[in-house]
């Protein structure tokens, strides 16, 4: 692929070669020598047209540890606040020669429309409500790592499922892998016609829960309901919160997962997201790196390979 736009396009062996590099990453990673030099003379741009504390981070030090030149642009203060278009400012910093754009933005399908009008590798760091691919990869790994195996697992999907490009990806990948997928939220905050993806729709946590081997928490996602249905903060815990007891369901070596940020006390007990045997949330963010890596790494080889083809002496 010349871009990873989402995990749509891709095929389950695509997935599993991903991952397995990705785990020789998060060992580099631990090691006091993290550099290796495959971006090396490549130019890495990221566009963050949202806000972003992990995806951001990890992108930036993905590409440093592989020895990119990466360039953070502050959207904030960009010409886009002077009326510049996302596509005129793409054409503007792909002139520039970028070998690698990391794009986030608020709209969905904006970082598709994006990568049609560039000449270099793009990668979706989250699209509005559509699509998150390295989330969905970075959670594949840690649940690969934590289970030992990345299909025939029940995994629950839980709370705001219609505005999450998280939940959206995770199925999309777990899906693929056979896994059995299972959402579970008020009826207000799942998508229509959701079931047509192969998975089971619960409204009841306990029952969603119940024999579950991975259970993964969302957040509320405020900025996307366009002022319709606002659940109360308290209302939601108590229902939809995943607290002890809800969890008790789930399997005894059931893992608990937020891609984060988290809202504590909203739609997860604080002690529980920080129960070591439990929550592998800290991990998450740990295959976030590694696993971006790996898809930079990936997108690169073949960004060569065309060049090669194309008999283009560089
Ligand atoms: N999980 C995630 O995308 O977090 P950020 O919004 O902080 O990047």
């Amino acid at each position: 692929h010349r871009h990873l736009l989402g995990i749509e396009p891709l095929h389950p062996t695509e997935i599993t070669t991903l991952l397995d590099l990705a785990d020789t990453y998060v060992d580099l990673n631990k090691s006091p020598h993290k550099r290796r030099e495959v971006l090396s003379g490549l130019t890495q741009i990221n566009m963050f047209f949202e806000n972003s504390t992990r995806t951001q981070a990890s992108f930036e030090l993905a590409g440093k540890r592989l020895g990119a030149d990466v360039m953070n642009m502050a959207m904030q203060a960009s010409s886009i606040k002077k009326g510049e278009t996302l596509i005129d400012t793409a054409l503007t910093l792909n002139a520039m020669h970028p070998d690698l754009l990391v794009v986030r933005h608020p709209h969905s399908g904006a970082v598709n429309l994006l990568a049609e009008k560039v000449n270099c590798a793009v990668l979706n760091a989250g699209d509005g409500k559509h699509e998150h691919p390295t989330q969905a990869l970075l959670d594949a790994l840690t649940i690969r790592r934590a289970k030992g195996r990345l299909h025939r697992l029940t995994i629950a999907i839980c709370g705001d499922i219609a505005h999450s490009r998280v939940a959206r990806s995770n199925l999309i990948l777990l899906g693929k892998m056979e896994n059995r997928v299972r959402l579970v939220g008020p009826p207000t905050l799942m998508p229509s016609k959701i079931e047509e993806f192969g998975v089971e729709v619960y409204d009841d946590m306990k029952a969603g829960l119940e024999d579950a081997d991975v259970v993964m928490m969302l957040r509320l996602q405020r900025e996307r309901m366009d002022g319709g249905f606002i659940p109360s903060e308290r209302e939601y815990y108590h229902r939809y919160g995943l607290d002890a007891d809800k969890l008790r369901l789930a399997k005894d070596d059931a893992i608990v997962m937020h891609p984060g940020p988290m809202n504590r006390g909203v739609e997860i007990d604080g002690t529980i997201a920080d129960d070591i045997n439990r929550s592998v949330i800290q991990e998450q963010v740990e295959m976030g790196v590694a696993v971006r890596m790996a898809a930079m790494d990936l997108l690169a080889r073949n960004l060569r390979a065309e060049t090669e083809d194309e008999g283009v002496i560089v």
